[in-house]
């Protein structure tokens, strides 16, 4: 027994001292990169070619897009490639049942039919300082709450002794959860246009069904261009503005590609747990995850029923639908890659082996076994309550109402405030069909009812609200009489038809809010959330976080063969490894490519996911690949590589040994799906669509020769 565990434990420890720290998984801060590591593994530029804030590099091509992808400049006139579904939104917004941008794709013939797209914006990293002494500087003994006050006043220092020029802003971010912190010199440009798109039926070939899954074939990309004011500054959207012209933008490679090359991948990972004590763990895979899953799983279908025989339905919906499915499929994943990767087992053997050599460690350790199962039960309400609201969306309406007059009577409501509530409704309305998410939030409703414990909900909600079909007559009764679905009027007008002329009168529209049934229904929902198990929730939360913090600077002090990175946190990262394929089940080999051949072979007529454009079809038959097939004679689609990705680096660019874009990379395979948690080199590949594919697309199939010649090609 004891023998059998030493075995197990050794190959727990194995990888912390192998040869490369990647092989544990990594997303390192650019002004800290492993430069010998990369060489070994077959880099041939170096650190400072990545990243220099004083010269041109790499790092001036890669931006945020939006602040939840990433884009990189690919032509010294500012046009950004980033991911299909990272534009989507605003592809969608272009479209309608007439002119569906969507379906038919969308390709500027020059520049003047760019499309502007407002609120888009990408940030540009000018530089990024470590600022650890800066912002801890007196805190030493203090305790959590008196610490944080000095944090926050040494923060606004730093961000003022940095001196930001009039178009650049300073943010400041801890890592290590509280024990290091970065300042970032950020640049935001404001007027993004869309120059194309490949209709959905490339860009999201194989939607949800292959979502997370390799094999993959979708051309997941999209094109818009940085435009700035005479000075190449960031400057609001105007018809005057030119394109920007960048510091560094990148070449692209349409060389083939072999198993083991070197790549890298430059973006913005948004969120990753890597340092999680086990039992964090178990109550994600046993508790949150699943009740997530069920939640969205009810709204998905319900979703899906009417937007499979409805045309507008489907536009309407299209974008809310495919982020609810993302993370819906993404959790199943993560569960299952958490069992499959024996992570719970391997973690408690790693703090056990740890523990036995810090006293310290296992004090935290303790503390955190003891402070998550006392939350367990309010995490698992929060995780019912938050995707309640998430996905019923007359709840999450009235929600926002009752905001609104919440700020309103606490004289937080002034005209910017409230020109920015207006904009963000008519956003919500433009999307909204009351009738089918009164079938969802009915169905929602009872599932909170059934599965939330009596004592977090108000009274008598359980007997009220258990039975969906009941909870539609209630909603639909109570609809009629609430300004929120738009069927009540104010001053002559509804939320659909006038929005100012229904907040002319603020007061009256808070007198109204207080009485409308729908929103009283989210009123005592909140009440009872908030005070039942939110106050717990957040009061226990807030003690993991000064323990975690604690055991995080235990946990790089006891085991010093580890190389450590920070977990993701929306700033700008590098993760490296091989291209690679993988053997995820036994017998099972998963090559490293996918190829054109393979879109055929997925190819269903007329199916929503699977269909595949005429011209596509034609240029496979004739064999016109131009110079974008390889060896093979086929053009490549999609490949894989082990670098360690997240959301948020989806349209971060892949980049070869020598710094030029291979890929885009837009997901990761369903059997690594835990790598935000427990990243497996066995298992955890990021899923890139290959430059041969995109270049084909907007050569070939789009016709769009003027792009191409902005672009820097390497054959
Ligand atoms: N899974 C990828 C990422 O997390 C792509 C998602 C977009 N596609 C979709 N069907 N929702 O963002
Ligand atoms: N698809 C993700 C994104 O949008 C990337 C990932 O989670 O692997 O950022």
């Amino acid at each position: 027994m004891l023998k059998n565990k030493n075995i197990l434990l050794s190959a727990v420890l194995l990888p912390a001292a192998m040869a490369f720290a990647q092989q544990n998984g990594g997303m390192w801060i650019p002004t800290e990169l492993n430069e010998k590591e990369m060489k070994d593994l077959g880099m041939k530029i170096s650190a400072k070619q990545i990243f220099d804030p004083t010269k041109p590099s790499i790092k001036d091509a890669v931006v945020q897009f939006d602040g939840g992808c990433t884009a990189e400049i690919i032509s010294p006139k500012g046009l950004i490639l980033t991911n299909h579904h990272c534009g989507y939104d605003n592809i969608q917004s272009h479209s309608t049942v007439e002119n569906d941008l969507l379906t038919n794709g969308f390709w500027a013939k020059n520049p003047s039919e760019e499309l502007p797209n407002p609120g888009v914006t990408v940030d540009f990293i000018s530089d990024i300082k470590e600022v650890t002494a800066q912002v801890l500087a007196g805190t030493n003994g203090l305790d959590q709450k008196a610490a944080q006050e000095i944090i926050n006043k040494n923060i606004e220092e730093v961000k003022a002794s940095l001196k930001p020029e009039s178009w650049q802003r300073i943010l400041i971010k801890p890592v290590y959860y509280g024990n290091k912190y970065y300042a970032y010199i950020i640049e935001t440009y404001k007027d993004i246009r869309l120059v194309g798109a490949p209709p959905q039926s490339i860009g999201k070939f194989g939607s949800d069904t292959d979502n997370w899954v390799w094999p993959r074939h979708t051309g997941d990309f999209s094109m818009f261009r940085i435009y700035a004011d005479k000075n190449n500054r960031p400057a609001e959207y105007s018809k005057d503005n030119i394109p920007y012209k960048p510091k560094y933008f990148l070449p692209i490679s349409i060389k083939d590609k072999q198993e083991n090359d070197f790549t890298f991948v430059y973006g913005f990972p948004g969120r990753t747990t890597e340092y999680l004590p086990s039992i964090a763990i178990e109550k994600i895979m046993n508790d949150t995850d699943p009740a997530r899953i069920a939640v969205r799983e009810i709204a998905l279908k319900t979703l899906d029923e009417k937007m499979r025989t409805d045309a507008e339905t489907r536009i309407k919906y299209a974008s809310k639908y495919a982020s609810v499915a993302n993370y819906w499929k993404k959790w199943m994943g993560e569960v299952e890659g958490l069992k499959k990767s024996n992570a719970l087992e391997n973690k408690r053997l790693y703090e056990q082996s740890l523990a036995a050599k810090s006293p310290e460690l296992k004090n935290s350790l303790d503390e955190l076994k003891r402070l998550y199962t006392e939350q367990a039960p309010y995490a698992l309400n929060n995780a019912y309550y938050t995707e309640l609201l998430r996905n019923a969306e007359t709840l999450n309406l009235a929600n926002r109402f009752l905001n609104y007059s919440a700020s309103l009577e606490q004289g937080k409501m002034d005209d910017k405030v409230l020109a920015k509530f207006k904009n963000e409704l008519s956003a919500f309305y433009k999307d909204y069909s009351g009738e089918l998410d009164a079938k969802v939030t009915a169905k929602l409703l009872a599932l909170y009812a059934n599965k939330v414990p009596a004592q977090y909900l108000p009274e008598g909600f359980k007997q009220n609200f258990s039975d969906a079909n009941k909870n539609l007559e209630t909603i639909e009764n109570w609809s009629i009489n609430s300004i929120i679905s738009g069927r009540n009027s104010l001053n002559g007008a509804t939320v659909y038809t006038n929005i100012d002329n229904v907040f002319a009168n603020q007061n009256q529209l808070v007198s109204i809010i207080k009485k409308d049934p729908l929103i009283s229904l989210m009123a005592s929902l909140k009440e009872a959330y908030l005070k039942n198990a939110d106050s717990k929730y957040t009061m226990l939360q807030s003690q993991i976080d000064a323990i975690q913090k604690k055991y995080m600077a235990q946990l790089m002090q006891a085991d010093q063969n580890r190389k450590f990175f920070p977990d993701a946190n929306s700033t700008m990262r590098v993760t490296y490894g091989k291209v690679k394929g993988s053997n995820p089940r036994d017998g099972v080999f998963y090559k490293f490519q996918t190829h054109l051949a393979g879109v055929m072979e997925k190819y269903l007529p007329g199916d929503y996911e699977f269909d595949v454009p005429k011209k596509l079809i034609d240029l496979y038959n004739k064999k016109d690949f131009g110079i974008y097939k390889d060896k093979t004679g086929d053009v490549p689609v999609a490949f894989t590589a082990t670098n360690h990705t997240t959301g948020g680096n989806s349209g971060s660019p892949a980049l070869d040994a020598y710094g030029n874009l291979i890929g885009l990379n837009f997901d990761r395979q369903w059997e690594g799906t835990m790598s935000d948690i427990n990243y497996d080199q066995k298992y955890s590949r990021n899923i890139m669509v290959d430059t041969k594919y995109i270049l084909f697309v907007i050569d070939k199939f789009a016709d769009s020769k003027w792009l191409l010649n902005e672009m820097k090609i390497v054959k």
